[in-house]
């Protein structure tokens, strides 16, 4: 089953006669356990595009669906409740906040939940332990590499169990060795179950996913099989 659906999905902003139209008609099924990447040129629709995967934007029609529940006539309660549960986002730019410790960044999430303070703390302790960051739990992000903050947020995308990683040109500010070391704390999810859908301008990147869309102009372009 796909544990993320777009279908027919068409997204524009802005009204006549400065309409722009950034998706048109694009179907695209996300099976449980892939490890898709989307490429495409600057301005294609790419990131508008997981913004609407992750429901963090609605589309202007057609309809996207997570584990076969369609999430368009739902509240925006509840479809924010159904994001926390299932969807991690990692952005380019990391997105923590600035005079938070590593540790309380990652607990944040869990924040609006009924978790005890000192589950959410040994929850974010071990995820940190994970990214191998234990040394650095205290450390606020101005106090660390650009590496090791996109690990704290690859630890925060995590936090409340989701089933689907988003992960927006993650490497996009880090050099390539970097880079490859956070592709492979995200590949490693992957072998742990996680379905990763990732957004890349590398191509050495993509090659080391399951499955490449590649987006042009708002459509989708080609979708190959990549193993
Ligand atoms: N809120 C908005 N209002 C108007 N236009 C928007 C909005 N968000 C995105 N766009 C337009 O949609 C198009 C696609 O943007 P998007 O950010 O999805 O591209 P992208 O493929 O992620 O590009 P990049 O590789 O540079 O990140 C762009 O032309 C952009 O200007
Ligand atoms: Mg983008």
């Amino acid at each position: 089953m796909s544990v993320v659906s777009a279908k027919n999905i068409t997204k524009t902003f802005g009204e006549a006669p400065n309409k722009t139209i950034v998706l048109k008609n694009i179907s695209l099924q996300i099976n449980k356990g892939e490890f898709l990447s989307i490429i495409g040129p600057s301005g294609s629709g790419k990131s508008t595009l997981m913004y609407l995967l992750g429901l963090l934007d609605v589309p202007t029609k057609g309809a996207i669906y997570i584990n076969g529940q369609k999430t368009k006539d739902i509240s925006e309660k509840d479809r924010a409740k159904l994001r926390n549960r299932e969807i991690g986002f990692v952005f380019q730019t990391y997105n923590l906040l600035p005079r938070t410790s590593a540790l309380a960044n990652v607990m944040l999430p869990l924040n609006y939940s009924n978790v005890s303070r000192d589950e959410r703390k040994s929850k974010a302790m071990k995820l940190l332990k994970d990214v191998g960051l234990s040394h650095r739990i205290s450390s606020f992000p101005s106090q660390l590499s650009g590496g090791e903050q996109q690990r704290v947020a690859i630890a925060r995308s995590l936090i409340c169990g989701p089933s689907i990683i988003l992960a927006d040109e993650p490497t996009g500010n880090l050099d390539t060795k970097t880079g490859e070391q956070i592709i492979n704390i995200i590949s490693q999810l992957n072998k742990q179950g996680k379905t990763i859908v990732l957004v890349t301008h590398d191509n050495n990147i993509a090659k080391k996913t399951n499955r490449i869309v590649t987006i042009k102009d708002g459509q989708v372009l080609s979708d190959k099989k990549n193993r």
